[in-house]
C-alpha cells in the first residue's frame, strides 16, 4: 500500500505567504511526492488565494463544525502545488479567511491600526479552531486516510487535540477506526508565535475544561495552542538540531522548555531544504542576467551577478559602483531579525562608503528605523517596504553580502538562497544559521570550507567584527572571495536530504504504533 501524509499549514508559497513556512509547506510536499510517499496539502482560503496563479476549483464537499452555539459551515476548493501535481484543499469559509487585502494594511494574521501599529485579529482563535477541526472533516470528505498527519505551527496546534479527543471517539464506527490510525507530527516553525488566548475560548472551541490543565492547554491561565500541539502530537521536528537545542533551555523556551523537555525524545531537528528551481541563478527569470558557480570564474564586470549588481544599484537609485560592497537584507521586520544591531552597526559601515538594499515588511519601529537610515544614507541605502517576491530574488542576486543577524533563528531560508546565489552572509551563529554557514576563519578558509561569516555572542561588537572580517577578505583577498562565492554556491540545501530524514521518522512512527 502506498504510504500517505497529508500536510496542513496556514499559508503556503504560491497563494499566501508571509514567512519561510510557505516556502517550506510548498516545497517540502513536492520532495515527499517524488520518494513516493502519497502527500496532500491543506491550507485556508484566503482573498489572496483567489488571485494566484495557481488557479482554484470548487468541489462539492461541505462540512460544518460546530463553534461555541453556531455550526459554521466549510466548503474545499482544489489546486496544485506550483510546479507540481501535489493536490492542495483549500477551506473556504469567508468571514473567517478572506478578510486580508495588502492595500487596506490587512494580512493573514494581524492588521495595521490608525497609527500603523499590527495588531493580530481579535478572532485568531476561532479562525485558526475552525482549520485545525476542518483538516480533519478534510480526511472524512475526501476519504483520504494518511498514515502521517504532519501540522504546522501554532495555527494547527488543536487539531491533535480534536483528533485524540474527539474524533478517535466519537465519530461513525468505521471513521473512528480510521482516525485512530493516524499519527501526527507537529513541527515548530518559530517557538515565539504560539497562539495564546483567554481561557473563555475553550468552550467556543467545543473543548471540555478538563483539558484546561497545566499538563495540557493552559498556560499561565491562557490557553495556548502551541503548547496543545506540543503535548499532543506523536512526533515533535523543529527546522534545524541547533534550535532543537536551544528550545530546551530557558533563555530560547518562550516558557514553553519544560514541555519540550519532557517531549526531547520525541523531538528531532531537520534543517530545511530549499526550491531550487524557484531560486535557481542559472534559471531565475525574475534576476538581471542569469549566472551559475563557473561564470563566477571570469571577468568580474562581465558576468552575470555583476549586471545583477548594477540592476539592483540602478532599482534603488544607488551609484553605479561594481567594486562597492553592496549589502542586501530581506526579512520579516519583526524582533527577532536583529534590526537593533543593524541599527548600531551599519551606519559606521555606510560611513565607509558601502551600500544597502533592504526589502522587508512588518513593525513601525523597524519601519521607521529602516527609513531613518535611508533619510541619513541617501545615495548608499535602498530601502523598500512591503512584499515583493521578483526584488527578493533581486537583491539575493545583486548584493554582495546578505545580512542576517538574527537573534534567534529557527532555521533561515533567506542564508541558503544566499548561499546559492553567490552573496555571502553573514549571520548570528543561532539555529539554522550556525547549522548552514560555515565561518571564514583563517583555518575554514584555508580547507575551503568556509561559507560565510557567522558571529558570537549577539552583540554590536562580534556582528562589527564579523563585518569588518568580511570586508577585509571583499576588498583585499578578491581569489579568495571567489572562492567564499564558489563554495556557497555549491551546497546543495535541496530538500532531498531533509525529505529522506522525515521519510525514515515517518515510517518508523507509523510500524511503531501499529
Ligand atoms: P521567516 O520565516 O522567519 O520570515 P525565513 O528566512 O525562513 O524567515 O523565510 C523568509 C521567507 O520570506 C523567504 O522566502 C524570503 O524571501 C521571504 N520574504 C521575507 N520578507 C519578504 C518581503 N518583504 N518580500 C518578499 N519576500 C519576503
Ligand atoms: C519560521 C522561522 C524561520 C524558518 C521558517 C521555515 O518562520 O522563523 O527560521 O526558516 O519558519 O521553517
Amino acid at each position: 500500500m502506498t504510504f500517505k501524509c497529508l500536510h496542513a499549514a496556514s499559508e503556503v508559497a504560491g497563494f499566501a505567504k508571509t514567512g519561510g513556512l510557505a516556502d517550506v509547506a510548498a516545497s517540502l510536499p513536492v520532495a515527499l511526492q517524488a520518494r513516493g510517499i502519497e502527500t496532500v496539502v491543506v491550507m485556508p482560503l484566503y482573498a489572496a488565494c483567489r488571485t494566484s496563479k495557481q488557479g482554484l476549483t470548487p468541489t462539492d464537499h461541505r462540512f460544518r463544525v460546530p463553534m461555541g452555539e453556531r455550526m459554521i459551515e466549510g466548503r474545499l476548493w482544489r489546486s496544485t502545488l506550483p510546479n507540481s501535481a501535489v493536490p492542495v484543499y483549500l477551506i473556504e469559509q469567508p468571514a473567517l479567511f478572506e478578510r486580508d487585502d495588502p492595500g487596506a494594511k490587512r494580512g493573514l494574521y494581524q492588521y495595521a491600526d490608525d497609527a500603523g501599529r499590527l495588531a493580530d485579529y481579535a478572532d485568531n482563535s476561532a479562525r485558526f479552531g475552525f482549520f485545525a477541526r476542518a483538516i480533519l472533516e478534510t480526511l472524512r470528505l475526501l476519504d483520504y486516510w494518511p498514515d502521517i498527519l504532519h501540522l504546522h505551527d501554532w495555527q494547527t496546534g488543536l487539531t491533535p487535540v480534536y483528533l485524540r479527543e474527539i474524533y478517535q471517539h466519537y465519530a461513525k464506527h468505521h471513521l473512528r477506526d480510521r482516525y485512530q490510525r493516524i499519527r501526527t507530527f507537529f513541527t515548530i516553525h518559530n517557538l515565539a508565535y504560539q497562539g495564546v488566548f483567554w481561557h473563555y475560548d475553550v468552550p467556543m472551541l467545543g473543548l471540555p475544561w478538563r483539558l484546561f490543565t497545566l499538563d495540557k492547554l493552559e498556560f499561565y491561565r491562557s490557553l495556548n495552542f502551541l503548547k496543545a500541539g506540543l503535548v499532543y502530537a506523536d512526533r515533535l521536528t523543529t527546522v534545524s538540531p541547533t534550535y532543537a537545542r536551544e528550545i530546551q533551555t530557558t533563555l530560547l523556551g518562550c516558557g514553553l522548555h519544560g514541555v519540550l523537555m519532557q517531549r526531547s525524545r520525541d523531538l528531532v531537528g531537520i534543517v530545511n531544504g530549499i526550491d531550487d528551481q524557484t531560486w535557481n541563478p542559472e534559471t531565475d527569470a525574475m534576476i538581471a542576467a542569469t549566472y551559475n558557480v563557473n561564470a563566477l570564474a571570469g571577468p568580474e564586470e562581465e558576468g552575470g551577478k555583476s549586471r545583477c549588481k548594477t540592476a539592483l544599484q540602478k532599482h534603488f537609485g544607488l551609484d553605479r559602483l561594481p567594486r562597492t560592497p553592496l549589502f542586501g537584507v530581506v526579512s520579516r521586520l519583526a524582533a527577532q531579525k536583529g534590526f537593533d544591531l543593524i541599527e548600531k552597526v551599519v551606519p559606521g559601515v555606510l560611513r565607509q562608503g558601502a551600500q544597502l538594499a533592504v526589502l522587508g515588511d512588518g513593525d513601525k519601529i523597524y519601519r521607521d528605523l529602516l527609513l531613518k537610515l535611508k533619510g541619513d544614507f541617501p545615495r548608499q541605502v535602498g530601502v523598500h517596504l512591503g512584499y515583493s517576491e521578483p526584488l527578493a530574488h533581486q537583491i539575493e542576486a545583486g548584493a554582495d553580502i546578505f545580512l542576517m543577524p538574527s537573534q534567534y533563528e529557527p532555521c533561515g531560508l533567506n542564508q541558503l538562497y544566499s548561499l546559492r546565489y553567490g552573496t555571502v552572509p553573514i549571520v548570528h551563529a543561532t539555529g539554522g544559521l550556525a547549522d548552514t554557514v560555515v565561518d571564514a576563519t583563517a583555518e575554514n578558509v584555508a580547507l575551503a570550507r568556509a561559507t560565510g561569516f557567522a558571529f558570537m555572542p549577539f552583540t554590536p561588537a562580534a556582528f562589527g567584527d564579523a563585518i569588518e572580517r568580511c570586508l577585509r577578505l571583499y576588498h583585499d583577498e578578491p581569489a579568495r572571495w571567489r572562492t567564499l562565492q564558489q563554495i556557497g554556491m555549491l551546497q546543495d540545501w535541496s530538500w532531498r536530504r531533509s525529505a529522506t530524514e522525515y521519510e525514515r521518522l515517518y515510517r518508523q512512527a507509523a510500524s511503531e504504533f501499529v
